[in-house]
C-alpha cells in the first residue's frame, strides 16, 4: 500500500469513526482506492447457518465513498470457487465501460484466484448508488452501498442531516443461490421464493426463530437523519416506512429530487433513494420496516424485515414497550405505487441543473413480456401448462454469449452477437389486450445500434403475452430522464403531448406500470456497450434483457479507449 493508498484508507476509517459525514477537506483529484477481496464467509441467519460469497468477510460488503469528480479504484480478487464479476450500479462510466462489470457484456468472468482492477471517474452524480455483483444470483450476497457527496464548494440543497445511515434492503434465501437459478432454468418454473427480507444483512424479528437478528439505530430527539436507501433485493420491489415518522425524499438514483414527504417510499430493485426523517416523536422504539410490493398475482413472502430506530434518553419503562409498527398499504396497492413514481421531480436548481433532450433522434419502442416456451421431450416442466417460463424485449429472449459483447464489437470478433434489435416491436399487436395464444419468443444475442451523440427515446411497453406486470428496467453507462408514464398501449400522436420535459426525475431504474408504458430519454454520449435488463434477477435468468451499442463520436473524448491489460479472459 502506497502512502497516498493509506492516506485515503485513513480518512475514510476517519470518517467512519467520527461519524463525519459531509467531507468538505479531501485534497484535490482525489483517488479513492478499494480492495475487494471476494471470499466466502460463515453468516448466520433466522436459526440457518451457511457458507456465502462475501466481500472482505462483510455482509453486507463495504461501502465506496467519493466525492463528485473523484476517481475510484477498486481491485477485486476473487478467492471463491464461482466467477464473479462486480458492476456500480448507475455510475455513468462515461469512457469507462470496460469497468462497468456485467459478465459477456463488457468482460469475461473474474474467474478464481485472478484479479481486475475497477479504475473510474464518478460524474454527475451526487447521493447514493450501490454496487453489486453481476452474474448469475451472486448480488443476493454481493451488495454494498456508494456514497458519493456533492462536489467540493457546492451546497447541499438540504440542511445538513445530523447523521446518516445506509438502508440496504436485501432478500436472504437459505439455500445456495447459485444453484436455486440453475434448478428455476432446469425445470421451467418459478424459482424459490426468499426465506427473509432484510435490512443491512438482518431479517428483524418476524419471521422464525429471527429474534436476535435486528438492526437497530439510534436517534436523537429534534435531530433529522437521512437514509440511504438501496434496494439490493434480487426479485421483489418493496413498500418501505417508519412507524410515526414521515419520509422526505431529497434524492433518488443518484440526482437531487425537489423535496417530495411521503409516508411510505416505494423501491424497485436497483432503485435508490435518500430521505429524510426527523426525530420529531415521543421517546422510545420504532420499527421501520419494508414488505413486498406486488402488481401481479405472483407468489411472494409476505413477511416484513424490520429494523428498530430507539430514542436516545428513553426511560426504562419505554424501552420495555413493544416498538411501534409503521402501516404500510396493502402489497397490492398499486394505485400507491404509481402515484408515488409519478410524484418525483428532479430538483433542476441552478447549483444542479438537468438537460432534458427536447428533440429525438432515435426513437424506439420495446415491449417487455413474459413468454412461455416449450418444453423439451422427455422433461417434465413446471411453468404454467406444461410449459418453461421465459421473458424478452421486442419479443427476443437473450441469450449470453460466451465471450463479452464488447470485446467481440472491440476486437471485430464474429459470430458472438449481431446488431439487429429492432426498434420496434417486430409483430405489434393489442399489447394489453387479451393473452396471446402462442406466447413463444425467439432468442438471440442482438444489440441496437445507437450512432454516437443521438438523443435517444425509448417506450418501455408492457403486455400481456404470458402475464401483465410491473418491471424496474435498469439501463447501464447513462441515467435517463422519466418524461411519461400511461396505462394501456403507448399512442405516439397522443401520449408526448403529455411528457414533461421541464423537471422529470432522472433515473438508472424505471418501473413502468402494469399494463402501461413509461417513456424515457437520453443522450448517447459515452460510447461502448450498455446493457438493459429488469433488475428482478429472475426475469433476467429468463431473458428480460439487451444492450445498446453506441458508437465512437468523431471528437476528442468521444471513443472508447482500449481494454485494461487485465480484464479477464473467458
Ligand atoms: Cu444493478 Cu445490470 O445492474
Ligand atoms: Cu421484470
Amino acid at each position: 500500500m502506497d502512502s497516498f493508498q493509506s492516506t485515503t484508507v485513513f480518512w475514510v476509517v476517519f470518517m467512519l469513526s467520527c461519524g463525519m459525514i459531509f467531507n468538505q477537506n479531501a485534497a484535490a483529484d482525489n483517488v479513492r482506492y478499494y480492495d475487494f477481496k471476494i471470499e466466502y464467509a460463515n453468516v448466520s441467519r433466522i436459526c440457518h447457518s451457511k457458507v456465502l460469497v462475501s466481500v472482505n468477510g462483510q455482509f453486507p460488503g463495504p461501502t465506496v465513498y467519493a466525492e463528485e469528480g473523484d476517481r475510484v479504484v477498486v481491485k477485486v480478487t476473487n478467492n471463491v470457487q464461482s466467477n464473479v464479476t462486480i458492476h456500480w450500479h448507475g455510475v455513468r462510466q462515461l469512457l469507462t465501460g470496460w469497468s462497468d462489470g456485467p459478465a459477456y457484456i463488457t468482460q469475461c468472468p473474474i474467474q478464481a484466484g485472478q484479479s481486475f482492477t475497477h479504475d473510474f471517474r464518478v460524474i454527475s452524480h451526487r447521493g447514493t448508488l450501490f454496487w453489486h455483483a453481476h452474474i448469475s444470483w451472486l448480488r443476493a450476497t454481493l451488495y454494498g452501498a456508494i456514497i458519493i457527496y456533492p462536489r467540493r464548494g457546492l451546497p447541499l440543497p438540504f440542511p445538513k442531516p445530523e447523521k446518516e445511515f445506509p438502508v440496504l434492503l436485501g432478500e436472504w434465501w437459505n439455500g445456495d443461490v447459485e444453484q436455486i437459478e440453475k434448478d428455476a432454468l432446469r425445470t421451467g418454473g418459478v424459482p424459490n421464493i426468499s426465506d427473509a427480507f432484510t435490512i443491512n444483512g438482518q431479517p428483524g424479528p418476524f419471521y422464525n426463530c429471527s429474534t436476535a437478528d435486528v438492526y437497530k439505530l439510534k436517534f436523537k430527539a429534534g435531530k433529522t437523519y437521512m437514509l440511504r436507501m438501496v434496494n439490493a433485493a434480487l426479485n421483489q420491489d418493496l413498500l418501505f416506512g417508519i412507524a410515526n415518522h414521515s419520509l422526505t425524499i431529497v434524492e433518488v438514483d443518484g440526482e437531487y429530487t425537489k423535496p417530495l414527504t411521503v409516508p411510505v417510499l416505494v423501491l424497485s430493485p436497483g432503485q435508490t433513494a435518500d430521505v429524510l426523517v426527523t426525530a420529531n416523536q415521543h421517546h422510545g422504539r420504532y420499527y421501520m420496516a419494508a414488505k413486498p410490493y406486488i402488481s401481479a398475482p405472483v407468489p411472494f413472502n409476505p413477511f416484513p424485515t424490520t429494523a428498530i430506530i430507539e430514542y436516545e434518553a428513553s426511560t426504562y419503562a419505554e424501552l420495555s414497550q413493544p416498538p411501534v409498527f409503521p402501516s404500510l398499504p396493502a402489497s397490492n396497492d398499486t394505485v400507491y405505487g404509481e402515484n408515488f413514481f409519478k410524484s418525483i421531480r428532479s430538483l433542476n436548481s441552478k447549483e444542479y441543473p438537468i438537460q432534458v433532450p427536447q428533440t429525438v433522434d432515435r426513437n424506439l419502442l420495446f415491449t417487455v413480456s413474459f413468454n412461455l416456451k416449450a418444453c423439451p421431450s422427455g422433461q417434465l416442466c413446471l411453468g404454467p401448462g406444461g410449459l418453461k417460463f421465459s421473458s424478452s424485449m421486442n419479443n427476443i429472449s437473450f441469450s449470453f454469449p460466451s465471450i463479452s459483447i464488447m470485446q467481440a464489437y472491440y476486437y471485430n470478433i464474429g459470430g458472438v452477437f449481431s446488431p439487429d434489435f429492432p426498434d420496434m416491436p417486430p409483430h405489434p399487436f393489442n399489447y394489453t389486450g387479451p393473452m396471446l395464444s402462442n406466447p413463444q419468443p425467439e432468442a438471440g444475442t442482438k444489440v441496437n445500434l445507437i450512432p454516437f451523440g443521438s438523443n435517444v427515446q425509448l417506450v418501455l411497453q408492457d403486455t400481456s403475452t404470458a402475464t401483465l406486470d410491473s418491471h424496474p428496467i435498469h439501463l447501464h453507462g447513462y441515467s435517463f430522464y422519466v418524461v411519461g408514464q400511461g396505462v394501456g398501449n403507448y399512442d405516439p400522436s397522443k401520449d408526448p403531448a403529455t411528457f414533461n420535459l421541464i423537471d422529470p426525475p432522472y433515473r438508472n431504474t424505471v418501473a413502468f406500470p402494469r399494463a402501461g408504458w413509461v417513456a424515457i430519454r437520453w443522450k448517447a454520449d459515452n460510447p461502448g456497450v450498455w446493457f438493459m435488463h429488469c433488475h428482478l434477477e429472475a426475469h433476467t435468468s429468463w431473458g428480460m434483457e439487451m444492450a445498446f451499442l453506441v458508437t465512437n463520436g468523431k471528437g476528442k473524448d468521444q471513443t472508447l479507449p482500449p481494454p485494461p491489460e487485465d480484464l479477464p479472459k473467458c
